[in-house]
């Protein structure tokens, strides 16, 4: 894996302009208009943990896991520090076995466009639904292809004031669907680089595999609304309940 080694350590100061409170409030938005609550939760790909801390802080139950040794690392001392509850694990999404079912399960931050092999997706979407009691809920955002268009990977830090500089570049295949984004990060003069591949799953194939997994009711939204995709939507949130 390219991806996720060196930056773990400095994730959540180049994540620290990220809303993720207005994300975790989106969520709870998204589980009222299905009109659940559930108290017990599964972060598929939790990183660092930045989402599963917001919601243990509200009281929730929270499980992750994660493909990467390092973000697993990461979440557990902070939330050692912080005195939370949680539990994570290291895993990849499309073999995962925890031994327990939850309630609910979530996955943002465009962590299922990493699994570039359809086969692999279908497979996480199937380890999610074995994870969910009958009627959970599963959640998650992805990145659309018009993201990748419109190269919302290119972007710049420069200025000396910044905690981490940083430059990455997107090369994206429309045949095959995927984006390779190399990375190059500088932080108190220490230099690394990463390569992040991603790909841009059609909504026809989501569905599919969710149907596949005996999910239902499965609605997708342009993100932060509850309004349908649109032609211009850079990411969609997808929701679905388990049969
Ligand atoms: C952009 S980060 C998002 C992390 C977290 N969800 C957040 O909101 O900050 C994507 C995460 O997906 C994880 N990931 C990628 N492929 C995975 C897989 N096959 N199984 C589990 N985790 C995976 C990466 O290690 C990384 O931590």
């Amino acid at each position: 894996m390219t991806s996720f080694g060196p930056i773990a350590e400095h994730y959540d100061v180049l994540m620290s302009h990220v809303p993720y409170d207005m994300w975790v409030g989106y969520y709870q938005l998204l589980l009222a208009q299905m009109d659940v609550n559930p108290r017990k939760l599964l972060d598929v790909c939790c990183g660092t943990g930045l989402v599963a801390e917001l919601l243990a802080q509200e009281g929730y139950e929270v499980t992750g896991f994660d493909l990467s040794e390092p973000m697993v690392q990461q979440a557990r001392a902070k939330a050692a520090k912080l005195g939370l509850p949680l539990r994570y694990e290291v895993a990849d999404a499309a073999t995962v076995d925890l031994g327990e079912t939850f309630a609910g399960a979530y996955s943002f931050f465009d962590s299922l466009n990493y699994i570039t092999e359809p086969t692999s997706l279908s497979k996480a979407i199937g380890r999610v639904a074995r994870h969910l009691e009958p009627g959970g809920t599963f959640v998650f955002d992805v990145n659309t292809a018009y993201a990748f268009e419109q190269r919302m990977f290119d972007q710049r830090e420069r200025s000396p004031k910044a905690p981490i500089r940083y430059k990455w570049e997107g090369d994206y295949d429309p045949k095959s669907r995927i984006i390779r984004v190399s990375m190059e990060f500088e932080r108190d003069g220490h230099h690394f680089q990463e390569t992040h591949v991603q790909r841009a799953h059609t909504q026809e194939e989501i569905v599919q595999f969710l149907n596949d997994a005996g999910f239902e009711e499965v609605r997708a939204y342009d993100s932060y609304t509850l309004d349908p995709p649109r032609a211009k939507s850079d990411r969609l949130h997808y929701t679905a309940r388990r049969g």
